[in-house]
This record gives structure tokens, C-alpha cells and sequence, in this order.
């Protein structure tokens, strides 16, 4: 791995200047950034991924005085929420100010925005502020990969992805492994106002227990009134390979059901213990490959995207998956994974 030196980090800044795209790290995972506050530079972010035009983009700020020129309204709940997680994974829908180009919130009259802290991202951040010379500074940018795919949480990844726009001139800064692995959690706090509380639009690190003890009350949950989220549509985030999640108790029963039943083909399992799921005793003349994800939900985060991408470059044709705890903890991967294997209920 090789982290993007200062020089390209200027360079990318400029092209983002120019209503070019770049690919750039976050803790989170890999995004495909423009100026956002171009509309044909986030137009060129839709084409890019794939992507409906009326889904909303995530704007980038350097900081929280940056934040408050796109969005109005603001209300106190939010500026403590940005005290406490910013820099870092939450993203916040607010209101939209009246200047900023619908077409950023897919058009909407909300935005989403948030304040990353890989330090890549904070300096792509802080020279495309200098070279906005005093004119509000963000980066839109969805998750770097086409729409529907697994989130890119290194370069190489992104590569993958956009390898026609990259032979074009796309810069990738490389920031190495992403740190977190899942996407930002989404609160939206748009319809404080109206009287709505704020409400959990998607799970992530920080979780909802988090963001109740500094709001001091608590979130609702999604419902459908409020504004839309493309990682909300229920499959997403899909590998190819086709899946199904299961307790760990029934995997290594409907392993061997499945091998039997299907004598020419292979099965990639993936468990967090394969010992006590029993699996350690199955054999199967190399048509059964299975992988240990680490134990807990903060290192499990971080690879799940990576392992999806593997599993999906071992042309395998079933993949099951051990489900995860119930628990609050592991809301973000649990939702990922449903996500992931709803595409093929
Ligand atoms: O961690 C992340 O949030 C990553 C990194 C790159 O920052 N970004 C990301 O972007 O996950 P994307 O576009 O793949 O997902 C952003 C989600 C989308 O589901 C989008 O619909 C929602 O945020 N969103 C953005 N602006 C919104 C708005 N104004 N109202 C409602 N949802 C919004
Ligand atoms: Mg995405």
C-alpha cells in the first residue's frame, strides 16, 4: 500500500476545481468525488456509478462552519451531534440551502452531509477549500463503485470498478485499508421542525445508543415518510455470487445437504467460528472452501466488503453465510448483510 503523497492530493484538489471526478479515501470506504456545488459535475458522479438521478449524494465538508453554508435551519441537535462525531462516520440529512443545486439531493430539499477523518480526505478537503478561495467548499461523493455493487474499502477496489474511467485520467488516491469498512450511519434531522424526531436512516460504527446520549432522546426508526436513501432499498450492496445468511447452528447441516445435492458444484461458507458451527469436520474434495471472519463487530466491519469481493473472485456458486448477533453492536454489519443476500430471496 502506498498512501497518495501531498503533490497528488493538490492534484486531485485541482481536478475536482476543473468539475472533473476523483476517487479519494474515507474511514468509512472509498468515495467517487466532484464539486458539489457544480450540478454537471454531480451529473458526471450519476453516470459514472449507474446511478438513478433521484437518488441523493452525501456532500463532504471540512468542518462544521463549512457544513452550515449548505444546509439552513439547522437545529441545535445537530450541532451537538457534529461536536461529538466530527470528525468521523455520521452523516446528517438537513435542510438544503436555497443556493445548492437540487440536483445534489436527488432532488430533494434536503442534504446529506458529513465531515470524514481520513487524513487523506481531510487534506483533498482542505486544498479544495483554498482553491474555492472563500466560495462554500464540498465534496459530493456516493461510496466509489457502481450502483448496486459492494462498497470499494481500498484502491485497488475502486480500480476495479472504474478501470475505463482511470485508463481516461481519473485520479484514485490510495489511503490504504479503510478503517471502519461500512458506510457512515445517516441520521436525519430535516423534519425537527415539522416536529419529527430524528431518525436512524442507516446503521453504522457509531451507533444509535451513541447518538441518543448526546441528543437525549431517542431516534425513530426508518419509515416512509422519510427522505430516500438508495443503501435503504432492500437489495443492495450484492456480491454475484449467490447467497443466503443462516444461523450458525443449521450451516454445517445445509453444507453437506447442499454438496450432496448439488455433486458437481462449489460452496464458499463463511462463519466467525468454523469449530463451533461444525464445519471443521466437513470434507468435500475441494468443492467446499470456507473462511473465518474475525469475532467481533469493529475488525469484522472492516474486512466484510474485502471478503465479498473474494468470495466473488472465486466463482463459487453458493455462498452461505453465518448470521450475526442481534445486538446493537453489530446493527451495521447485520444490515449490510441482509442487504447483500436480499438480492436473492
Ligand atoms: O460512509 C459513507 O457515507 C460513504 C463515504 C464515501 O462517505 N458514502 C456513501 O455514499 O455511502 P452513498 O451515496 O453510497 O450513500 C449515501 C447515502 C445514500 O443512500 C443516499 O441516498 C443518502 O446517503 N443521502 C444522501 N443525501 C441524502 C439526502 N439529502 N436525503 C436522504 N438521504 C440522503
Ligand atoms: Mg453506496
Amino acid at each position: 500500500m502506498k498512501m497518495a503523497e501531498s503533490d497528488q492530493i493538490m492534484q486531485a484538489a485541482k481536478a475536482l476545481a476543473r468539475g472533473e471526478l476523483v476517487a479519494f479515501p474515507t474511514e468509512t470506504v472509498y468515495g467517487l468525488g466532484a464539486d458539489a456545488s457544480s450540478a454537471e459535475a454531480v451529473a458526471r458522479i450519476f453516470q459514472a456509478k449507474g446511478r438513478p438521478n433521484d437518488h441523493p449524494v452525501i456532500v463532504h465538508v471540512a468542518d462544521a462552519d463549512a457544513a452550515l453554508c449548505w444546509a439552513r435551519n439547522v437545529p441545535e441537535a445537530a450541532r451537538a451531534l457534529m461536536t461529538a462525531f466530527w470528525p468521523g462516520p455520521l452523516t446528517l440529512i438537513l435542510e438544503r440551502a436555497d443556493w445548492v443545486d437540487p440536483g445534489v439531493s436527488g432532488g430533494q430539499s434536503t442534504i446529506g452531509l458529513r465531515c470524514p477523518s481520513h487524513p487523506v480526505a481531510v487534506e483533498l478537503l482542505e486544498d479544495f477549500t483554498r482553491l474555492r478561495e472563500g466560495r462554500p467548499a464540498g465534496i459530493a461523493a456516493p461510496s466509489a463503485n457502481r450502483f448496486g455493487h459492494v462498497s470499494p474499502t481500498r484502491a485497488e477496489h475502486v480500480k476495479q470498478e472504474f478501470s475505463q474511467l482511470i485508463k481516461q485520467g481519473m485520479l484514485v488516491l490510495d489511503g490504504g485499508d479503510a478503517d471502519v469498512g461500512i458506510e457512515s450511519t445517516i441520521v436525519d434531522l430535516s423534519r425537527l421542525s415539522s416536529g419529527k424526531s430524528p431518525a436512524l436512516l442507516r446503521p453504522g460504527a457509531i451507533l444509535p445508543s451513541d447518538i441518543e446520549a448526546v441528543l437525549g432522546m431517542p431516534l425513530a426508526g426508518h419509515d416512509s415518510g422519510a427522505p430516500r436513501v438508495s443503501g435503504a432499498l432492500k437489495a443492495h450492496y450484492s456480491p454475484r455470487t449467490p447467497m443466503r445468511l443462516l444461523p450458525a447452528q443449521s450451516l454445517a447441516g445445509q453444507a453437506t445437504q447442499w454438496l450432496v445435492s448439488h455433486p458437481q458444484k462449489r460452496l464458499v461458507v463463511v462463519t466467525r467460528d468454523p469449530d463451533t458451527s461444525g464445519l471443521g469436520k466437513l470434507e468435500a474434495n475441494g468443492r467446499l472452501i470456507s473462511h473465518t471472519m474475525p469475532f467481533g463487530p469493529t475488525e469484522y466491519a472492516k474486512t466484510l466488503y474485502a471478503q465479498l469481493r473474494a468470495v466473488d473472485s472465486l466463482q463459487a456458486d453458493q455462498l452461505f453465510w453465518e448470521e450475526v448477533p442481534q445486538t446493537e453492536a453489530w446493527s451495521g454489519v447485520r444490515d449490510r448483510l441482509q442487504r447483500a443476500a436480499a438480492a436473492f430471496e
